[in-house]
């Protein structure tokens, strides 16, 4: 149960780009391979900024989950899920603000980035305050420890971690719980009880990390302790009480930096996107009127590639000896930017053949797509269930 877990989520901003496919959806497809992988859609994050635009999040939904299932990830092996479907991150969350300091939320800096950012909606709301909250429920009702997102997330996920201490010290101290520790390691075995121990003592006398990381490791292969009694040992290496809330954290994303048209970052907000399922027609037109050097005017003017998009875009998709080509015929004029396009639109046309072929099927078949929902939900909805039962007893509410 404390294997590995990866989880993340996308806000459904509808059909999905070329960035995300380089940055996010890439990412995915190797987890899925290495991991036991959680990914969802976060519909209620949507409407904690677009409030007013539900309709357009269903259908967004709808739309993002052909792209991932077009890009290659596997319902066989990751679990794909909406987050309105489990409604019990929403428990979570609602008992996890009862412990929230306000001043936590108030000085996450993206609330007050966001805000400025997106000044044409009012989102002095409850709801956006917490939004770092209910992402800390989504993660942590799933007891997930690794959860891949780019640079801009990890402030949410540093946020998600010191609220799993927060609840692991308000909750996590049951009577009596010293001696149940002790009896616990007891339970091990005199060689591995030892080396707990001194792992412990090492951990909280030294600071020492790896000591902690090996008492983490002798634990995970222990096989004949029960769930609360690994819990215990869990949290009595750290001082605290039981380890009810796993601290996640993050992975971070090589920052495959997808340029966009226009050499930025690609995104929507730029309006320089390619899209997953964009026509092949406008693809090509697309990267056909890109700006080039602008110093290059002429064709027989010689350019440099390191002022020009394009070159950005061969960085992504041309081997060496292309790269070699485009540079020296750039700076000689020996080539023209159209040739230089040229390869550029086949590798993208390529790479995009076969995922709008599958988004195509999965178009014409919509029960497909909605029974991995459903199937993706209810798995999601047993795990989730099993952390909150837990949650409700360390918080005095379990049922009589
Ligand atoms: N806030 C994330 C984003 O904007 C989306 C998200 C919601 C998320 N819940 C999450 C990501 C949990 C990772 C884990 O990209
Ligand atoms: Fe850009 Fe290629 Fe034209 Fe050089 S030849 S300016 S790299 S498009």
């Amino acid at each position: 149960m404390y294997a590995d877990r990866v989880l993340s989520g996308m806000r459904p901003t509808g059909s999905l780009h070329l960035g995300h496919y380089h940055g996010v959806l890439k990412n995915w497809l190797q987890l899925q391979h290495e991991y036991e992988c959680l990914f969802f859609v976060a519909d209620w994050h949507a409407l904690t900024t677009h409030y007013d635009d539900p309709l357009s999040i269903e259908d967004n939904t709808r739309q993002m989950v052909i792209d991932w299932l077009a890009a290659g990830v596997d319902p066989s092996k990751a679990t794909l899920f909406i987050q309105s479907q489990v409604i019990e991150h929403a428990e979570l969350h609602l008992l996890l603000s009862m412990m929230t300091p306000l001043g936590w939320l108030e000085r996450v800096p993206t609330y007050k980035d966001q805000q400025e950012k997106l000044s044409d909606r009012d989102l002095s709301t409850y709801g956006f305050l917490g939004y770092p909250l209910l992402q800390a429920a989504d993660i942590l009702i799933y007891r997930a420890n690794k959860v891949p997102v780019g640079e801009d997330q990890v402030p949410h996920i540093e946020f998600a971690r010191e609220i799993a201490r927060r609840f692991n010290h308000l909750y996590g101290k049951e009577p009596g719980y010293e001696d149940k520790a002790q009896a616990a390691i007891k339970k091990l075995g005199s060689k591995k009880a030892k080396l707990y121990e001194e792992l412990r003592t090492r951990y909280q006398e030294q600071g020492d990390d790896g000591a902690l990381d090996s008492a983490r490791a002798l634990l995970a292969e222990t096989q004949n302790l029960s769930l609360g009694d690994m819990e215990r040992l869990y949290g009595y290496l750290e001082g605290g009480g039981k380890m009810i809330l796993t601290e996640p954290e993050a992975l971070l994303t090589p920052s495959a930096r997808m340029p966009g048209l226009d050499g930025q970052k690609m995104s929507k907000s730029y309006n320089n996107t390619i899209a997953l399922r964009e026509d092949p027609q406008m693809v090509s037109k697309k990267i056909r009127t890109m700006p080039t050097d602008p110093a290059r005017i002429r064709r027989t003017d010689p350019g440099d590639p390191d002022k020009c998009p394009v070159w950005q875009l061969h960085q992504v998709y041309s081997g060496e000896e292309q790269k070699q080509w485009v540079r020296q015929g750039c700076t000689t004029a020996g080539i023209g930017c159209i040739e230089c396009k040229q390869p550029v639109i086949d590798a993208v046309l390529q790479e995009l053949a076969p995922i709008q072929e599958r988004a195509r099927a999965l178009t014409e078949d919509p029960d497909t797509v909605r029974n991995i929902i459903a199937d993706g939900c209810e798995k999601a909805r047993d795990l989730a269930r099993e952390t909150m039962r837990d949650v409700r007893e360390a918080m005095g509410l379990s049922q009589l």
